[in-house]
């Protein structure tokens, strides 16, 4: 009777002892977590940004949430309009006429692909990348408007 007394407090207190620590990890775990962009954050930039669009931008259409699109018009116009034309139809992206891809096509249907691209760029096809060039917040009104362009 006296044994089993003791084995139960010994249980009851690993029990314990188990949880507290257990609940402190995932405590600490949060706490130790880097801020994103900090050092020790081992996302490249490019993860973070893509992730930054899946996890906050997007809303269930996949369509950019809080884009202020005059603002988006504006910034289209003065950075992307001198090659890509002010509806963004200059540059057909895919290499059939018949079935064109301009900048409002893959903003609306592949946004991952226009914003990779205009964050980004593509050496190779030309394109610039503009990460330390624009802010993250007038790109989001960049991607807003562009979802609005001619298909
Ligand atoms: C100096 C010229 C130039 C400017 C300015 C420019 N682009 Fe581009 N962009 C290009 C070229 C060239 C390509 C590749 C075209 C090709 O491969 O057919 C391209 C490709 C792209 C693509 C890839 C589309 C795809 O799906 O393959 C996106 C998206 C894009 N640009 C967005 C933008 C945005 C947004 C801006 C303004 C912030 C911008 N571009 C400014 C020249 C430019």
């Amino acid at each position: 009777m006296k044994i089993t007394g003791i084995s139960s407090i010994i249980a009851f207190t690993a029990i314990f002892v188990y949880v507290s620590v257990l609940g402190l990890d995932v405590w600490a775990e949060d706490l130790d977590r880097p801020a994103p962009g900090s050092i020790g954050d081992t996302l490249t930039k490019e993860d973070a940004r893509m992730a930054y669009l899946v996890y906050r931008l997007l809303d269930e259409k996949s369509k950019i949430r809080g884009a202020n699109f005059e603002r988006g018009r504006e910034l289209f116009l003065k950075n992307c309009k001198a090659c890509h034309g002010d509806d963004g139809r200059r540059v057909n992206f895919s290499k059939d006429a018949r079935n064109p891809i301009f900048i409002g096509t893959r903003a609306a249907n592949d946004i991952p692909t226009f914003w990779y691209m205009m964050n980004f760029g593509d050496k190779k096809r030309g394109m610039l990348p503009y990460f330390d060039e624009i802010e993250l917040k007038d790109m989001i009104d960049i991607a807003g408007f562009a979802q609005t362009l001619p298909q």
